[in-house]
């Protein structure tokens, strides 16, 4: 299951622009092998006692004109990578447009797609453009405009290299290995995947589990827009709804694997919390929940690391980062209504590469 399958809403960028993405891939990777040597600026340059707090570090850091410099690259990059991405998917918007309107309306469609414009969306995704996206998560110019999946997609695909992640498996795929090995025989007939943007990993579900009905929700039109024409290019039969994760409009107990990818992170600690609990609600008995998302957590890093990744938070709006990689899965597990007993809290290693996720899983017992 591959991270980046090939579809017919992909936006091929001229020789020009491939130059560009793969220059900006290059300086990425080449950013992350700084990681050892700001470790070492800091020893020899910025460290003014042994017990320094993270956010002694981090001041010190911000104050040094090397890691700043550091910081305005790091940025750039960012800048450059979207400069890169938006300019062939601008050019490509009519396109976009009718290939949207052709797989949204034509009649052998697999799928659905509900729009719900008085959803209550999250005050942080309106205030900044995440990760710098031009336009942000909630992207929405006119009643056609899939900018905001088009975007996310290539963006993430690109971004996700600069990050050293392997491009054969999806993050879907990781978690689906991890459901056959802790759970076998497992088999969902009703599958959601909340947070779900552009449906990458909403996709592989339904391709992976062709009898189940898959549901995915998210709050933004532009995104699930994309989403619902994407999996109808690709065949593949998915639900996609436009709802907050703190309020679902679906009955109790109605489905056996609830799922996220990436999308706690973007989740102020209150909003995961109420996730957490509709997560619970959803479950049918013998359900589970899995959420996966970057291996960010700060009881497992030293006070320098703490520092040194709080970079997203300040420079890459990214305005839950630090909540994020602060709180306390279990605790926030327990208080949604899960059994001590059935959570977990895991590692999952990608089978290409070094990356691994980390996921919180629940279960409501049969
Ligand atoms: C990083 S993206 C998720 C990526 C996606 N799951 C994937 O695997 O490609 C986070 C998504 O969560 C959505 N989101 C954030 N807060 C939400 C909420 N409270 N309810 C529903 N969706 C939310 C955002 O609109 C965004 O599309």
């Amino acid at each position: 299951m591959t991270r980046n399958p090939g579809h017919d809403l992909l936006t091929v960028p001229d020789a020009d622009n491939a130059a560009r993405q793969g220059f900006v891939l290059a300086l990425k990777q080449h950013l992350q092998s700084w990681r050892p040597q700001t470790r070492a600026l800091y020893e020899r340059e910025i460290k003014s006692g042994k017990n320094e707090t993270a956010a002694q570090i981090r001041d010190g850091l911000y104050r040094n004109e090397t890691y700043q410099a550091i910081c305005c690259i790091r940025r750039i990059a960012q800048q450059m990578m979207w400069e890169c991405i938006r300019s062939p998917i601008e050019r490509n918007t009519g396109t976009l447009s009718e290939k949207y309107q052709y797989y949204a309306s034509r009649k052998n469609r697999v799928g659905t797609l509900t729009l719900n414009p008085d959803v209550e969306i999250p005050e942080s995704l309106s205030r900044v453009d995440v990760h710098l996206q031009p336009g942000g998560y909630l992207r929405n110019e006119t009643d056609r405009d899939i900018l905001a999946g088009a975007l996310y997609e290539a963006g993430g695909a690109l971004y996700s290299q600069g990050q050293n992640i392997g491009t054969r498996e999806s993050k879907a795929g990781v978690v689906m290995r991890y459901i056959d090995r802790r759970y076998p025989g497992f088999s969902p007939g009703r599958i959601l995947d909340i947070g779900c943007s552009a449906g990458a990993s909403s996709v592989p579900y339904a391709e992976a589990c062709p009898h189940a009905e898959v549901h995915g929700i998210d709050v933004s039109a532009g995104m699930l827009r994309y989403a619902h024409a994407r999996a109808e290019a690709m065949g593949a039969a998915v639900h996609f709804h436009q709802m907050n994760a703190v309020d679902m409009v679906f009955p109790d107990g109605s489905f056996d694997l609830v799922v996220s990818h990436n999308t706690m992170h973007e989740m102020a600690d209150d909003t995961r919390q109420k996730m957490f609990a509709e997560c619970r609600r959803l479950l049918r008995p013998g359900g589970i929940c899995i959420h996966q998302d970057v291996p960010l957590r700060f009881d497992r890093l030293d006070r320098f690391l703490q520092a040194e990744y709080s970079y997203d938070q300040w420079f890459n709006a990214e305005p839950h980062w630090l909540e994020y990689a602060c709180c306390d899965f279990e605790e926030m597990m327990l208080l949604a209504g899960f059994e001590r007993e059935h959570i977990g809290v895991e590692t999952l290693k990608q089978s290409d590469g070094s990356f691994s996720w980390y996921a919180v899983t629940g279960s409501n017992p049969a």
